[in-house]
């Protein structure tokens, strides 16, 4: 797909690693959809984007609120060709902890957003996106979804995080089979460690030492890394049904 027929639903798109997607997407000539909790960011971003962006307050569990996000999205720019899975929360929790074992519920909230919420936007945005006008390749649209290193090589005190990132990387190739029929691609990032807000709440010692073990470049990522590899996977039609490392070579210790 090309960049400027690009008309994509970002969530998480008010920061970090989405927001540089919105951003650059926006930049080539698309179309962003906004889609957080985040409303003053959001608000900002849309704002400072002009036309080719609109901020919709959702959250990515709530039926609803994707369903008329989408709608308006489809109302503002014609149809939603590509869906950029951003949102996502994190904790760390031991299963054995000082305090007892793991709390139930704090396990459940990242499985809901994480994994459930993921879900839901790709089946609510896939009603819309097969019956949008197919390209040449006969393509209706791209969804990409945002699991983490942690799918793999999960940290003590990540259980519920890696579960819910593995859950994102295990439906990839499933979804992607079944949307084929459709003309619609599935892929997956995993990125390792990232300089985002999620990241900035680390104090710089720890933020520098977990940079330090990137084997190259020995860095945090940056956001528009991230972005520039979502163009990549919407661009080039072949990518479908996998999960890529985006992670400088890391392979996370056991803490
Ligand atoms: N930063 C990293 O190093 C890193 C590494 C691997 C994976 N990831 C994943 O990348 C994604 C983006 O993370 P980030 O680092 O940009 O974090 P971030 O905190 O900067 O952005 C996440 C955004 O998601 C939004 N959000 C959270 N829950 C939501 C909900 N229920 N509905 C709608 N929006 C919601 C937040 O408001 C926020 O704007 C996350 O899924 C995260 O797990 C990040």
């Amino acid at each position: 797909m090309e960049t400027e027929h690009i008309t994509a639903m970002v969530t998480g798109g008010s920061s970090g690693l989405g927001e540089a997607t919105v951003r650059k997407i926006v930049r080539n000539g698309g179309r962003a959809l906004i889609v957080d909790q985040d409303v003053e960011k959001g608000k900002a971003l849309a704002d400072e984007l002009g036309v080719n962006a609109l901020f919709m307050k959702t959250d990515v569990t709530a039926v609803q609120e994707v369903e008329s996000a989408l709608d308006e999205g489809v109302k503002t720019f014609g149809s939603i060709n590509v869906v950029v899975n951003c949102a996502g929360i994190v904790t760390g929790e031991k299963v054995l902890g000082r305090d007892g074992p793991h709390d139930l519920s704090s396990f459940s909230k990242i499985i809901e957003v994480n994994l459930i919420g993921t879900f839901n936007v790709i089946r609510l945005a896939a009603e819309r996106m097969q019956s949008n006008e197919p390209n040449d390749e006969g393509e209706r649209g791209v969804m990409i979804n945002t699991a983490s290193i942690a799918a793999f090589d999960g940290q003590i005190g990540q259980a519920a995080y890696s579960a819910s990132k593995s859950g994102v990387a295990g439906m990839t190739l499933p979804i992607s089979r079944e949307l084929a029929r459709y003309g619609i691609r599935v892929m997956t990032i995993a990125p390792g460690l990232f300089e985002t807000p999620m990241f900035q709440k680390l104090p710089p010692e720890a933020r520098s030492a977990l940079g330090n073990m990137t084997p190259f470049p020995q860095r945090l990522g940056r956001p528009y890394e991230f972005a520039q590899l979502v163009l990549s996977v919407i661009e080039n039609a072949m990518l479908n049904g996998e999960v890529i490392r985006l992670d400088g070579a890391i392979r996370m210790q056991p803490k």
